[in-house]
């Protein structure tokens, strides 16, 4: 049985009955395999899986790609409990913002590279929600995926500097059967752009450069935020239509 909790204090009355370690996965919903594989390997190796399920709004830079974020609660639900989830916490806005974002986390260095030159306050938004999440779940582990690669190192670093006492899993990308990175924007895709997609995984693995990359992105429509290669990193952001999609691998 999975238990739906809404707020803050419902949560920790629940977390005070929970006991042994606390496999954590925080979501914006949408769920695809990707999330479950995360909700998989934390089933695996906790006693206790906790699913947060909040559409962030601070870390939307962009209205319009906020109020089009999809939502499936219902399937959401049913692949909590296929995967023995115990607990999904999904909170309202105030109950996470009493103070309206007065009060935030920010990193001043890496957070202004890659996906945060381009998204405004992106990784302030997402480093203040889950301090705000781990504070409340009190997990022991949490789970991120190298999908969002720049993301999960910065929550990494924002746990050693503030001496967070959990420790950060990371788990690899899942892929659709031609290469697309799965992700809750795809279904956003026209059937004839979701064709082209995976060409952005195709470009940033086979090409030799990050410019030769991106030289053969534009050259089939994409619009190319960025193909940076960081140390053995290679990190990709493109746009098809108004769906932004990133990526990046190991080179
Ligand atoms: P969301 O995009 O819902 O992703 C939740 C988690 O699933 C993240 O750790 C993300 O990296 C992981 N994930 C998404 N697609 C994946 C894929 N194809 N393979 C492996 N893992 C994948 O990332 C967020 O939400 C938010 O920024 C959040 C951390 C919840 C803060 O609001």
């Amino acid at each position: 049985m999975t238990v739906v909790l809404r707020s803050p204090q419902e949560f920790h009355a629940w977390r005070k009955q929970q006991k042994g370690s606390v496999g954590f996965v925080p979501t914006m919903g949408a769920l695809h395999s990707g999330h479950e594989e995360l909700l998989k390997q934390a089933r695996k190796n906790n006693d206790v899986v906790v699913l947060s399920i909040f559409v962030n709004p601070t870390q939307f830079n962009d209205t319009n790609d906020l109020d089009k974020y999809p939502k499936t609660w219902e399937q959401d639900l049913a692949m909590a409990e296929a995967n023995n989830v115990d607990a999904i916490f999904c909170p309202r806005y105030d109950d996470m913002y009493p103070d309206n974002y007065r009060y935030k986390v920010s990193e001043n260095s890496y957070s202004n590279l890659l996906d945060g030159a381009h998204r405004p306050g992106h990784f302030d938004g997402v480093l203040s929600v889950v301090m705000k999440l781990f504070n409340i779940v009190a997990p022991t582990h949490a789970y991120f995926g190298e999908k969002d690669f720049q993301q999960m190192t910065l929550i990494q670093g924002m746990v050693e500097s503030f001496f967070m006492d959990l420790q950060i899993v990371p788990v690899a990308t899942v892929r659709e059967e031609d290469g697309l990175a799965k992700s809750s924007r795809n279904v956003r895709l026209t059937s004839a752009e979701r064709l082209k997609a995976p060409a952005i995984y195709k470009a940033i693995s086979e090409s030799k450069t990050a410019e030769e990359a991106a030289e053969k992105l534009n050259a089939q429509g994409f619009i190319v935020d960025y193909v940076t290669d960081v140390g053995t990193r290679r990190f990709v952001a493109a746009r098809l239509g108004d769906v932004r999609l990133i990526d990046n691998v190991q080179i």
